[in-house]
């Protein structure tokens, strides 16, 4: 039975010992690491790191323990962790947005931004979603060699320009945007690293270039603010709507610093996260020319000529599949950390308070007992009305069976910190990959190794160079 103790009646969990040897394999490939110690000592699992003691949870009960049912025994601060403060701030660029802010204040901004993210806010940006789409590859030739993190990056950046700010992407305020804040220099390349609080106080130029983008970027969204403020209030964009915005209890509206820290927030949370997974689903198709084919063919009897809307979101469901068993197998967030605030127990195992709880969908995705075959990539296993020939295979619907534990899959999180914007991404993906998908399929390149590197997010290491095909009679 999970209690909250504060006896020491319950055990330490298994694990490595050798505090930098662990250190050494987190900043190497910790991907790979933590899978096997997941494998090698269950589903708690102690790892003493420098000056740290993480607790790996793989187990979707334990899991749901943890972000859902005693999620108010967690803090999301976990750079006050422990001796060390060996985490830099995400805070740095976020401030004090929703995905850092913590406890009653935490509770009070998701009341007030959650409706904006509801079904029929989303219904209205289905548009800029194919929009979007199409614009990009417009630009594309038959021949071309493309870089589909790049083209991803674009695209999703360009959809959080639209939604977020109602720019496009060829405006100042979208270039400043698009290049103000170097995603891998500063403080964001180190987050997951030891003393990266320490090492983004170098006087590096990555770190200057960091910090001068960050108050371009600040300039900006203050001067979008006060745009606003002249208007007539009626805007449809996510900065209207954090403007107009008022709390349910007190009638008051976020202070300008606020609304800055959530909107950058969401510009940043919104864009890498849907690349990474899109990015990711290329790679996968480009090594499964059956289940790309399969995506054409639904893609080419669904929409025909014209660009998708929302309304095709249901009946693209081998697509839709693709996209989620992609985000099975490439998490585009590397995990959700959170600090104990007292002793806690799980599965007789003792969690000590201020210890660095880790929950790491990659390592949870690939459990055997949970995922048959869990390093294939088959998307036939989400199929809720499966064609009559794919009964024969036994994967078939396997992750929609009832009675699945449901957070064997958890890329957008669980409980009241799960993703924001979890239906935002997953249409805009969809809408994103028919689009595209309408005119193109992309080869992979002969020899390239896809390596994936994870820091704070799950991208390919190296980008993901690909050749363009104009699909024939497209
Ligand atoms: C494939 C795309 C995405 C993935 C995999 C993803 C993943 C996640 C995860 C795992 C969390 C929870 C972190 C935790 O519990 O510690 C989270 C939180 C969050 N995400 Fe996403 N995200 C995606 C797209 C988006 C988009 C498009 C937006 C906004 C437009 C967004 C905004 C946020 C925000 C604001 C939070 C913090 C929520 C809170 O703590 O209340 N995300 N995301």
């Amino acid at each position: 039975m999970t209690q909250l103790s504060t006896a020491p009646v319950a055990t330490d969990a298994p694990g490595p010992t050798g505090r930098l040897r662990a250190l050494l394999a987190i900043s190497g490939n910790p991907m790979d690491y933590f899978t096997g110690l997941r494998d090698q000592y269950g589903p708690v699992v102690h790892i003493p790191v420098g000056f740290r003691d993480f607790y790996l949870i793989s187990d979707p009960e334990e899991i749901h323990e943890v972000l859902v049912t005693s999620h108010r025994n967690f803090s999301k601060a976990t750079m006050s962790a422990g001796r060390g403060k060996w985490a830099a701030p995400l805070s740095v660029v976020f401030g004090n947005g929703l995905t850092t802010s913590d406890g009653e204040f935490h509770r009070k901004q998701r009341r007030l931004i959650q409706p904006m993210f509801h079904h029929e806010r989303i219904a209205g940006y289905g548009r800029a979603f194919a929009e979007i789409s199409d614009d990009i590859q417009s630009g594309w030739k038959d021949g071309d060699r493309l870089d589909m993190s790049v083209e991803m990056t674009e695209l999703t950046l360009a959809v959080v320009a639209r939604t977020l700010f109602d720019v496009s992407l060829d405006s100042d305020v979208a270039r400043t945007i698009r290049t103000a804040m170097p995603r891998h220099e500063g403080p964001l390349r180190w987050d997951s690293l030891p003393f990266a609080r320490y090492l983004s106080m170098l006087p590096l130029a990555g770190n200057k270039r960091f910090f001068e983008g960050r108050e371009r970027l600040e300039a900006i969204v203050y001067q979008l603010m006060a745009e606003r403020r002249q208007g007539d209030g009626q805007g449809a964009d996510l900065l209207s709507l954090l403007l107009a915005a008022r709390d349910a209890d007190t009638g008051e509206p976020m202070d300008d610093r606020q609304v800055h820290d959530e909107a950058i927030t969401l510009l940043m949370a919104g864009h890498e996260t849907t690349a990474n997974a899109l990015a990711w689903s290329y790679h996968l198709l480009g090594n499964h020319p059956e289940a790309r084919e399969r995506m054409h063919e639904e893609i080419d009897e669904v929409l025909g000529d014209r660009l998708p809307t929302i309304e095709d979101v249901p009946r693209l469901a081998w697509t839709d599949a693709v996209l989620t068993e992609a985000m099975r197998l490439y998490p585009p967030i590397m995990g959700m950390a959170r600090r104990p605030l007292a002793d806690f127990e799980l599965r007789g195992h003792r969690i000590p308070k201020d210890s660095f709880v880790a929950i790491l969908p990659w390592v949870t995705h690939r459990d055997p007992e949970l995922w048959p075959q869990p390093e294939l990539f088959a998307p036939q296993r989400w199929l809720k009305t499966p064609r009559p020939a794919d009964a024969a295979d036994a994967l078939t619907g396997h992750a929609v069976a009832p009675g699945r534990p449901r957070l064997a899959y958890l890329p957008f999180g669980a409980g009241p910190r799960q993703c924001i914007g979890n239906t935002f991404s997953q249409t805009e993906g969809v809408m994103a990959l028919a689009t595209v998908g309408r005119h193109w399929e992309f080869e992979p390149v002969p020899g390239f190794q896809v390596n994936p590197l994870a820091r704070i997010t799950i991208r390919p290491e190296h980008g993901l160079p690909v050749t363009a095909r104009r699909r024939r009679g497209a």
